[in-house]
């Protein structure tokens, strides 16, 4: 039995994955689970799953709700969110957590030497040579669940070493695909959260609006698969039916294809290098799907995906800057304190005030991480109080 911990498991990640689980009991055994506050829904998912710990990380949440009783020990705490991602009694980790938060249990699974499948592509945005060090020192592996690096996962299965030459991943292009930036400045968060082809949470569904999130997955591609930046490439794929290309030093190329389902990637990164009978998940229909269709990115409408691949080419602690202050930005858009063409400008700025340079330990990345959110949330007062 494989014993599987499940941070963030109330998110939409969490719960697919949950589901997926459900359907292996021969295989997994779900002995975690952790979220932050939303105590009701973490207490739902205990009832059904049993595991031997669960961990809410706000402790007032903890303290204002009684949980079930039973054989599940409650925790509260984020220290013991952490704990459970190190734990002895862990073997697979789901780092489903939100936002850059995600860092310090992606380090101590990887450190503890288990496997980390991993959703929080904020982690390895922000501290992407740290998580490299700790999977190397600890002996854990990363195993990625975003639906794009593990179709690149899958087509390069068997491959040998240096037959690589590009990388091509699929964005959906967001609700607002086609727009121009002038129509752009007055959309509000309800129709940035209508994301046409995922149901994922709000950060992410507003990252997928502005094509952030498209630039935090080619620095986590930079990093998964050590892949330059120049042989990195990003395509408008709207149906969202190809999640990635891989073209081989030949001229072959790879894709991996199927219904946008976050649930297959999940399984794969559960099950890596094997494949696991599902028959949930087979429901492709090449005549239905079709057709498909590609185009270029509009980078008039979506700067925040330039700024986030140029801060990408910086290195360093500038990736862990340009994801705090996207948070912040996201946030306060979500808040209506600022308009959506606003983001990209509150971030922008931020850079340019934000110090960053070498990542040598969590403290550099924690520092530009800290700065970048003062500096952001300064710019969008500013914004704010107009
Ligand atoms: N959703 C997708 O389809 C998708 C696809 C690819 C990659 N991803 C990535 O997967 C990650 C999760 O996305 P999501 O859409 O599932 O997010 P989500 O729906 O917002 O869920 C986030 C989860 O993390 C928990 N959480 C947040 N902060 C926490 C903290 N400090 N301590 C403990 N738990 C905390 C939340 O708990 P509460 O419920 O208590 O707030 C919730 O369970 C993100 O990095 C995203 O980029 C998502």
């Amino acid at each position: 039995m494989i014993r599987v911990a499940v941070l963030g498991s109330t998110g939409s990640i969490g719960r697919s994955t949950l589901a997926v689980l459900g359907r292996h009991p021969d295989r997994f055994e779900v002995v975690g689970l952790a979220a932050n506050r939303s105590v009701a829904d973490l207490a739902a998912q205990v009832e059904t799953v049993r595991p031997a710990t669960a961990v809410v990380a706000d402790e007032a949440a903890l303290a204002s709700n009684s949980p079930p009783g039973g054989r599940t020990k409650w925790r509260s705490g984020w220290d013991q969110v952490v704990a459970l991602a190190g734990s002895d009694d862990v073997d697979v980790v789901v780092n489903a957590l939100v936002g850059a938060a995600g860092l310090e249990p992606t380090l101590v699974a990887l450190g503890a030497g288990k496997r980390l499948a991993l959703a929080n592509k904020e982690s390895l945005v922000a501290g992407g040579p740290l998580v490299l060090e700790a999977a190397e020192d600890g002996g854990g592996e990363l195993v990625p669940v975003d639906s794009e690096h593990s179709a690149i996962l899958q087509c390069i299965e068997g491959a040998r070493g240096g037959c690589v030459a590009r990388l091509v991943l699929t964005a959906s292009g967001g609700p607002f695909r086609g727009w121009n930036p002038k129509r752009l400045r007055d959309v509000g968060p309800v129709d940035a959260l209508r994301h046409p082809t995922w149901d994922m949470g709000a950060k992410i569904t507003v990252d997928s609006a502005t094509l952030a999130n498209k630039a935090l997955e080619v620095i986590e591609a930079h990093y998964l698969y050590g892949m330059a930046y120049d042989s990195i490439d990003v395509v408008v794929h709207p149906q969202s039916i190809v999640h990635s290309f891989v073209e081989f030093v030949d001229g072959s190329v790879l894709a991996q294809v199927g219904e946008p389902t976050m649930e297959l990637p999940i399984l794969y990164a559960l099950s890596y290098p094997e494949r696991l009978e599902d028959p949930t998940l087979r429901t492709f229909d090449p005549v239905s799907a079709s057709p498909l269709t590609f185009e270029a990115v509009d980078h008039a409408c979506f700067p925040l995906f330039g700024l986030g691949v140029a801060a990408g080419r910086r290195g360093g602690s500038a990736p862990a800057a340009f994801n705090a202050a996207n948070e912040v930005a996201v946030e306060a858009f979500l808040e209506e304190r600022i308009r959506f063409d606003e983001m990209a400008d509150v971030v922008a700025e931020s850079i340019d005030r934000t110090c960053t340079g070498n990542v040598t330990d969590l403290g550099d990345v924690l520092e530009a991480d800290r700065e970048a959110r003062a500096t952001t949330r300064e710019a969008v007062e500013r914004r704010a109080r107009r």
